[in-house]
């Protein structure tokens, strides 16, 4: 139901969980990975259209630090198809103004990969359209941890001091620094958890789930779901009156 005063416009900034490409395949009784290809199908439809509508940030969860414990197989050919989906996109992306920016701990990827990895990187750095985050190897978890570790060798070199460490310092330490958190959360394939997201940066964010699978995934449902972002009242903590009273009092 709409709130009384609840016209969010687009969200800045949206991430997603694309899950359920196994399922799908196995439903047409195919193996897995062609499953995972189609979800980069998917994938290029839904960075079109954050394109098209001019969202700042796309952030996608594509391989996270859990994935390692899936059958060796399935771990090899999800690796041959990151590589091969960055080195054939790449230009594409590039020619479109998006910037890429993989986050997640990339020091467990082959060399080839990683060079693969900080070349698009640097191709598309100066790129001011969509930032497309793709998360690789990456756990919420390991990301608050590795801030951890940057901010403590800080201390221990004397930049920062135990009473510099706030909220907004931890952010910057964090691999997504400079985003602005995520305003919409989406997860498809039917589950209904985070599982090691972006833990921290999702704090105030608001969730969508649906149950289609993500090879299924398109650009109406994306659509349906910034729908439903924009019928949101987003409080912060405050009443719902206050909100109202804001807008109201904001120069329109
Ligand atoms: C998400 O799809 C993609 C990755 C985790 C790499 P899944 O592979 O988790 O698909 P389901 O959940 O088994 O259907
Ligand atoms: C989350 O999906 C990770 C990605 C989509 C890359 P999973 O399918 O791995 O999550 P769980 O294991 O069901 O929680
Ligand atoms: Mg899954």
């Amino acid at each position: 139901m709409k709130d009384n005063n609840s016209s969010n416009s687009n969200p800045r900034h949206i991430a997603i969980i694309m899950d359920g490409n196994g399922r799908w395949a196995e439903k047409k009784f195919m193996p897995r990975i062609m499953g995972h290809r189609a979800g980069v199908k998917t994938v290029r439809k839904v960075v079109e259209y954050c394109v098209k509508e001019k969202i700042e940030v796309l952030s996608l969860f594509a391989f996270s630090s859990e994935n390692w414990r899936r059958p060796k197989k399935e771990v090899n050919m999800l690796m041959e198809l990151f590589m091969g989906t960055l080195q054939t996109q790449v230009d594409k992306l590039d020619k479109n103004n998006i910037k890429l920016r993989i986050i997640g701990d990339k020091s467990a990827f082959s060399e080839k990969l990683q060079q693969k990895i900080d070349q698009a990187e640097k191709q598309t750095e100066n790129n001011d359209g969509l930032t497309l985050v793709i998360a690789a190897n990456y756990g919420g978890r390991w990301d608050i941890t590795q801030a951890f570790q940057k901010i403590t060798e800080k201390i221990a070199a004397g930049e920062l001091t135990v009473h510099d460490i706030t909220e907004s310092v931890i952010s910057q330490h964090l691999t997504t620094f400079e985003l602005p958190e995520p305003d919409l959360f989406i997860r498809s394939g039917g589950e209904q958890r985070i599982s090691n997201f972006l833990l921290w940066q999702l704090a105030y964010t608001e969730f969508y789930f649906t149950d289609i699978l993500w090879p299924e995934f398109d650009q109406v449902l994306l659509a349906t779901a910034i729908n439903s972002f924009k019928n949101r009242q987003r409080r912060f903590g405050h009443t719902g009156e206050q909100i109202i009273n804001f807008s109201q009092s904001k120069p329109k």
